[in-house]
């Protein structure tokens, strides 16, 4: 068990053990009337002071989490586990929760699908995916046969640090690359590495909310920093690295989900600078550099570090084939080492007939050809979108990139109202205050413009206005 931050008035340290011991019942570490450890016990457990434990019990003894037995101790009470809305003062949110909201929005079929920040699979390159399939079982009869290295491909990860100097500007090795199931399980591993209980991460307000509840389980404070047009506000982040001491911060930093935003190049470089001052991991998630509609974005954060504080997260979900689960994830040594042990606890490798097919598509002239059609088509989904959204006072900022579009509505319209009216009527799209690691942000939304087509798109918008017209 980490050591908990020091005292800070904003988030007074016995309030910490509180949360801490609410984030393990939670977890169903304990159950109903289980014993819970003793003062004496916990306070050595967490080095802290047994008058602050005592206080942390008195407090979920009062919120009902706890009872107490006369001379034999504290106990687990049986009602009121459940997730409540807990807001501490200042910055830091430690809220745990058992359920995945987002995955529950995803997983409801609907006619106007605004929720998922997908592609159409009807723009997606399945046809000449089959071809490379027949390829690939030429090429390697025995594909199927043979475990893929634990590290990835190595004909895989040779391609793509090629391809990574040649269009992102950075220099690494194939050693330096790791094949992972896609992005979310690079987070996963890296938050297990890295993020014990109670551990600051910094993430950026809003963010891509499976992030933020893989850090929630993993019992970690979520430190918010707002992301703007403009970027970031860097003396902010830098007075919270200063407070905090976070071990990372997670950012998604071009065509940002759920904003569009993109940081500016001049910032890249000086937070890396930060990053290494303050020994803070950046964990650069980058699905959407490619998806640009004008020029093309700045450089990786990855590309300006020397020193190893940037982990980069390259996954090709988003417009090759969400099916494959192709991603690659660069850092330096020695973290490489301990993250190719954490893939091969996770699953020994990713499925080496995967890492073939997305490899022979992937050096084929096809996939430039491919992304120069998809970023026209996903620019006119967005179009379709903003021009029916033009007449109905909603504000958002036209994104240059990505899947979405991040909508702020009137302070008339109720954005939780509208949700509840729009699944009835077979409308999805993604409340802001799932993106947010405040659970704020409750005028917002997310609509996604890449996955519906064009004549579903203009007809979910109209039906989706109406709706909020009504209410
Ligand atoms: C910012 C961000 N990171 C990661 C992912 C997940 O990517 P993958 O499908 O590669 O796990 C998503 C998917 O929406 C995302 O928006």
């Amino acid at each position: 068990m980490k050591q908990p931050a020091k005292e800070d008035q904003s988030h007074p340290l016995f309030r910490q053990v509180y949360e801490y011991m609410l984030n393990r019942m939670e977890r169903g570490e304990w159950k109903a009337h289980d014993k819970l450890p003793s003062i004496r016990g916990l306070a050595e457990e967490l080095k802290v002071h047994r008058l602050t434990v005592f206080k942390a019990y008195r407090e979920l003894t009062d919120s009902g989490k706890v009872y107490v037995k006369d001379k034999s101790g504290y106990y687990v009470s049986p009602a009121n586990l459940l997730r409540e809305e807990r807001t501490v003062e200042g910055a830091a949110v430690p809220a745990y929760s058992l359920t995945n909201p987002m995955s529950d929005i995803q997983r409801m079929p609907v006619t106007y699908q605004f929720s998922q920040a997908l592609i159409d699979p009807g723009l997606l390159p399945n046809l000449f995916l089959s071809d490379y399939v027949k390829k690939v079982f030429d090429l390697y009869p025995k594909v199927m046969g043979t475990y893929s290295s634990v590290q990835g491909d190595d004909e895989l990860r040779e391609t793509l640090s090629e391809h990574f100097h040649k269009h992102y500007r950075l220099q690494l090795s194939p050693q330096e690359l790791l094949i992972t199931s896609g992005a979310q399980q690079a987070i996963n591993l890296i938050a297990g590495l890295v993020l014990g209980p109670m551990d600051p991460v910094l993430v950026e307000r809003p963010t891509y909310s499976v992030a933020l509840d893989i850090f929630r389980r993993a019992g970690a404070r979520l430190i918010p920093v707002e992301i703007t047009p403009e970027g970031y506000d860097l003396e902010a982040v830098e007075a919270l690295m200063r407070k905090f001491k976070p071990r990372m911060f997670y950012m998604n930093p071009t065509h940002h989900n759920p904003t569009g935003y993109t940081v500016p190049a001049r910032q890249r470089k000086q937070l890396v600078e930060l990053a290494e001052q303050y020994r803070c991991l950046l964990v650069e998630d980058d699905p959407f550099r490619d998806i640009y509609f004008g020029e093309a974005p700045p450089a990786p954060f990855f590309a300006y570090d020397t020193e190893g504080w940037v982990i980069y997260i390259s996954s090709f979900s988003k417009y090759v084939a969400p099916g494959l689960r192709i991603c690659a994830v660069a850092c330096r040594h020695p973290f490489m080492e301990r993250l190719i042990t954490a893939k091969s606890l996770a699953d020994n490798g990713s499925p080496l007939l995967n890492q073939k097919i997305f490899l022979h598509y992937y050096t084929s002239p096809r996939l430039q050809q491919h992304l120069g059609k998809l970023r026209i088509a996903l620019q006119v989904h967005k179009e379709i979108m903003e021009e029916e959204l033009a007449s109905s006072g909603w504000e958002w900022t036209a994104p240059e990139g990505g899947l979405n579009l991040w909508v702020k509505l009137p302070d008339s319209v109720s954005a939780s109202a509208l949700f509840a009216r729009s699944m009835e009527q077979s409308i999805s799209f993604v409340p802001g205050e799932l993106c947010d690691p405040l659970g704020e942000m409750k005028s917002r939304l997310r609509l996604s413009y890449s996955f519906a087509s064009e004549t579903l798109l203009r007809e979910g918008m109209r039906r989706l206005m109406k709706l909020a017209r009504e209410l």
